[in-house]
């Protein structure tokens, strides 16, 4: 072994480990560069060891040379590092980045089910002709349900609500005609209210009846009403919520809290069959009377009529239950 020799292999080194570190591209193989060369059993390592076997006066010299390659075989590992994670960082960088011109994620939003939009929709007209919006509670009182609205227990009327009875006493209300009774009772005339609400039957489910449904009550009391006043509200109602050309008509029927009583009906343009819309009427002096106004001098009219048959009829359903059925097909077409 001569110095020439040793030297000839540090080129010969420095020559490999410049074209290795070329492939490495990742950080295994930047690994197995670092054991190739550097590690303890590597290549400069293996040549440490042939320094016993040079000549006593070469191995300084020797010893030189191969700690410049491995001074160098370091510097170019350490370089090689720093790139390495300089890229891996840029490399996350660009992947965690947020790319704000991506369109984003859609989340679905809900809207105001059919009936509820009709709900406000009338709401909407009745306040504009200057009527309030009132309420009163589904589970009702005898007292407010039927006796105060002159049906006493025992009258045959009575029959005509197919009532859910709670108690002695209390019932879910079949109709929100008690609404009034609350509302006058708390205030003198002039009232002018609309009460939507929900109601309920003892009826047997079929496409046009619900033991749940909702009904809007409406109520005008002052002095010097008639039926003309009535017919007219229920007029503009109708040009209103269905639109221009309605007919409307009234016919003779019977509610113990309005005299005269009469049924509701309107007529499409160009057809000529008449659609019931609802009940209604001249407020029962008896009624009257019950909530302390003077019958003599004070005079009302009242309507009530079905949410979803509005709806039905503006819309085209014809299935009430439908509404309560909660297929996303229907609701989403409104
Ligand atoms: N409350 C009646 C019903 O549910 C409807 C109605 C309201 C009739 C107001 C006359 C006046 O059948």
């Amino acid at each position: 072994m001569e110095l020439a020799n040793l030297r000839q292999q540090v080129e010969e080194v420095a020559v490999r480990l410049r074209s290795k570190l070329q492939q490495v591209s990742n950080p295994a193989d930047l690994e197995a560069f670092r054991v190739e060369f550097l590690g303890r059993k590597g290549r400069i390592a293996g040549m440490f060891k042939l320094l016993g076997a040079l000549p006593q006066e070469e191995r300084s010299q020797a010893g030189e040379l191969l700690n410049e390659l491995k001074a160098s075989a370091q510097r170019l590992f350490e370089e090689r590092e720093r790139e390495g994670s300089r890229n891996a960082a840029t490399e996350r960088l660009a992947r965690e980045s947020i790319d704000m011109t991506l369109p984003g994620e859609g989340r679905p939003i809900g809207h105001l089910h059919l009936l509820t939009q009709v709900q406000h929709e009338i709401e909407t007209i009745f306040l504009h002709m200057g009527f309030d919006v009132a309420s009163g509670p589904e589970i009702e009182t005898d007292y407010y349900n039927f006796e105060a609205l002159n049906i006493p227990a025992d009258h045959p009327a009575r029959d005509d609500w197919d009532t859910f009875y709670i108690d002695d006493t209390h019932l879910l209300r079949p109709h929100t005609s008690p609404v009034q009774i609350r509302v006058m009772e708390n205030s003198a005339p002039p009232v002018r209210i609309v009460c939507p609400g929900r109601c309920y039957r003892r009826d047997t489910q079929d496409a046009t009846h619900s033991p749940v449904f909702f009904q809007v009550e409406l109520l005008w009391v002052e002095e010097g009403l008639t039926l003309a006043n009535l017919r007219y509200i229920i007029g503009l109602f109708v040009h209103e919520f269905f639109g221009p050309g309605y007919d409307v008509r009234l016919s003779g029927d019977f509610f113990p809290f309005t005299e005269p009583s009469v049924q509701l009906h309107m007529r499409e343009p160009g057809a000529d069959k008449w659609l019931e819309i609802g009940g209604a009427g001249m407020v029962d002096p008896a009624v009257l009377a019950n909530v302390g106004y003077d019958p003599e001098t004070i005079t009302g009219f009242a309507f009530g009529f079905g949410i979803e048959r509005m709806a039905m009829l503006k819309y085209g359903i014809g299935d009430i239950r439908t509404f309560l059925a909660n297929d996303l097909r229907f609701i989403r077409q409104f």
